[in-house]
């Protein structure tokens, strides 16, 4: 059983915990790590552009934690396997499991490629890339017997019909995610490993920068709080539900999104 906490003193702390990051070189990847690393814990980054990983490298290295980088598509099983052994080498114990990795597409059903690559490139990164890492570090996490926390980074578009863009497989995978969330909370709640969600909304980095500059107005005027959420601010949520704080929280879907989903 997961002990409570007993006093508000290091409630936050992750010092000599070790977390994997998939997509932790940049964007909301790399904000939770920096929020990890500066609350004390090992980060392993694991993601395909070794250049990019090199930077993120850099970035955390000032917070004097262990920080490694590992090349792994979470899209296929087997490298998924290959890159998880690797970590299990290079640090004792893995702690907390984010699946972050992710890639979204703008396009109507109806105007895709006839072999829909895109349907199925973001379904096999967005939500098989988390079943994959699920299984790999979810297996080894129950045979240490030392519990977990695994957190899934999904998205507000899981709860509705994006009206500014058209990305059905986005919406789908991540609202597929929320519920794999779920199903893992009730799993693995017997292996003291909690699984929850973070569903961001528009957030800044690489993937909405390429929002037209009229669109991104136009949310910004749908959203009660007025702005794109910040990188860090999603490594304050996910500290949190990695952290003793968070001890009875399972199963859950974090929404933080300026209020966007209430008034779109
Ligand atoms: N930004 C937003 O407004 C927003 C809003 C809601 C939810 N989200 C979610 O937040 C997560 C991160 O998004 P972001 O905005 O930070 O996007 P980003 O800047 O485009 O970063 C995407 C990350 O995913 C990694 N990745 C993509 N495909 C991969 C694969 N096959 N194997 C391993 N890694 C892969 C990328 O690394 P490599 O290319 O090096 O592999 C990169 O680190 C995603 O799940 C996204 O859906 C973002």
């Amino acid at each position: 059983m997961i002990k409570p906490i007993t006093s508000m003193k290091n409630a936050f702390d992750l010092t000599g915990k070790t977390a994997i990051i998939t997509g932790g070189n940049r964007g909301l990847g790399l904000g939770i790590g920096l929020a990890f690393a500066e609350c004390g814990a090992n980060i392993a980054i694991l993601c395909r552009d070794a250049k990019k990983a090199e930077e993120a490298l850099e970035e955390l290295k000032p917070f004097g934690t262990v920080c490694k980088s590992f090349s792994c598509d979470v899209t296929d099983i087997k490298d998924v396997r290959r890159a998880v052994g690797e970590v299990y080498e290079a640090f004792d114990q893995i702690d907390i499991l984010v699946n972050n990795a992710g890639v979204s597409c703008v396009s109507e059903l109806l105007d895709m490629d006839e072999e829909l690559s895109d349907w199925y490139s973001v379904i096999n990164t967005d939500l098989n890339g988390t079943v994959h890492m699920t299984y790999e570090v979810g297996k080894r996490m129950r045979d240490a017997g030392k519990g977990g926390c695994i957190i899934n980074v999904t998205s507000n578009a899981a709860f509705i019909v994006n009206k500014t863009q058209a990305m059905s497989p986005y919406s789908c995978a991540k609202a597929a995610g929320n519920h794999f969330t779920h199903c893992m909370a009730v799993e693995l709640g017997k292996y003291d490993i909690r699984v929850n969600a973070i569903a961001p909304g528009f957030t800044n980095t690489e993937l909405s920068r390429h929002i037209p500059p009229d669109m991104f107005d136009y949310i910004n005027n749908q959203m009660p709080l007025g702005r794109f959420g910040e990188p860090i601010e999603i490594g304050a949520l996910a500290v949190y539900l990695a952290s003793p704080a968070a001890a009875q929280v399972t199963g859950t879907v974090q929404v933080i999104d300026g209020g966007y989903i209430l008034s779109c």
